[in-house]
């Protein structure tokens, strides 16, 4: 939907901010922009809503040229977060948040009832902050009417600029976090500038990686990881970064091998007494003939009912989710809340189990990263 085509910036003392670039983003693409101090990030961006006119090339908006079009009324399609956020300090939250929908000429009870849903959305009480100041609101909180106002007007592009740079950490993990459970929601076409490469892979759909005003990669977060482009590429993302992100972790990083496995027909006294030796909470259960998965029993349950039942199969969960060894530890996070047994058999290609994720081994590989699980759940 938004695509540049040989753009370039030159500013009025000569030096070129951005060389001849060249990308396309999608309609709903989370799109981050990253690169060194002055590799031209800002300025790409300033030049989508023409904040900064470009020099040379084409961008266009759905095919239409951007310079074709009313600067004022592009802008105001086009949501705009920034670092330093820009609320009008005398204004109140509410009618900081209004300015784009009354510039736009919404009737006034149309505007508070937008003002009330933003502030839902972004985890403000509206009761509580609509009638406060900028001033009387923390760093997070600003940051926060910042996104709603920039989502005032439904726009369908979104310029983020640093946004979350000057919070502390663990607020700026927060937003990070609120914000791509939002953009699940709301499908937005979101470009989001950083320098901070562990945002860009939490954030990103694609990455696109500048220096010098040039674009030197641009790419899904795996990609970027696997075949960077060149050596400025992998020395900025970092080779370490592989262990941090949990869609570039392989699954059989986060399972434990320790299966424990007994056959469909062996009885069940037979397989408490192997829980009880081997200390573990879950017995797989495989066909007796294939050696296939067919099912999980639960310690608990086979304590409380090894005297009643006659077959483990009257216990027995059927395993309605199983991850290949080829997933990644994302698709486990995804999976695990859906599923009733709490356990993840991993099969190989062949079907053999070769692991198993529990909550328990998924918490101890991505302690640090569970806050975020919330958010992929929704
Ligand atoms: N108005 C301007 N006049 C001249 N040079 C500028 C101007 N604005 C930015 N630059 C230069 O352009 C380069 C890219 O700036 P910018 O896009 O803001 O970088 P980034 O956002 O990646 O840090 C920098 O070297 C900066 O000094
Ligand atoms: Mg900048």
């Amino acid at each position: 939907m938004l695509k540049f085509e040989n753009v370039s910036k030159v500013y009025a003392d000569g030096f070129k901010a951005v060389n001849s670039v060249n990308f396309d983003i999608p309609e709903g693409e989370f799109l981050v922009l990253i690169g060194p101090s002055g590799s031209g990030k800002s300025t790409t961006m300033k030049m989508i809503n023409r904040m900064i006119s470009h020099t040379s090339g084409t961008i266009s908006i759905d095919g239409t040229d951007i310079t074709k079009l009313n600067a004022a009324e592009l802008r105001r399609n086009i949501g705009y977060v920034i670092q330093q956020i820009g609320l009008f300090p005398h204004y109140t939250i509410e009618k900081n948040i209004a300015i784009v929908p009354e510039l736009k000429g919404w009737d006034k009870e149309k505007i508070k009832a937008r003002v009330k849903e933003l502030l839902t959305m972004v985890g403000l009480d509206p009761e509580v902050y609509s009638s406060r100041y900028p001033k009387e609101l923390s760093g997070g909180q600003q940051q926060r009417v910042g996104v709603a106002r920039a989502l005032a007007s439904n726009p369908r592009v979104i310029l983020m600029d640093e946004p979350f740079g000057a919070l502390d950490p663990i607020t700026r993990d927060q937003l990070q976090g609120e914000l791509l459970s939002l953009q699940r929601k709301l499908k937005k076409t979101i470009v989001f500038v950083t320098h901070d490469m562990d945002e860009a892979l939490k954030l990103g759909d694609r990455i696109a990686i500048m220096r010098d005003g040039h674009l030197l990669q641009i790419d899904t977060p795996e990609k970027l990881l696997q075949e960077p482009a060149s050596g400025f590429v992998e020395e900025f993302i970092g080779k370490d970064r592989i262990v941090q992100n949990p869609e570039l972790m392989p699954v059989v990083s986060v399972m434990t091998e320790k299966v424990v496995t007994s056959y469909l027909h062996r009885s069940p006294e037979k397989a408490l007494l192997m829980m009880r030796q081997q200390k573990i909470t879950s017995l797989i259960i495989l066909d007796d003939n294939d050696d296939t998965l067919v099912g999980i029993v639960s310690a608990y349950e086979l304590i409380k009912k090894v005297n009643t039942i006659q077959s483990i199969e009257e216990i027995m969960l059927v395993p309605e989710y199983v991850l290949l060894d080829s997933a990644t530890a994302k698709d486990a996070i995804v999976m695990m809340p859906n599923v009733r047994s709490g356990v993840i058999p991993v099969l190989s290609e062949a079907k053999k189990v070769v692991g198993l994720v529990t909550r328990g081994t998924l918490l101890t590989a991505l302690s640090s990263q569970w806050t975020e699980l919330e958010d992929l759940n929704e």
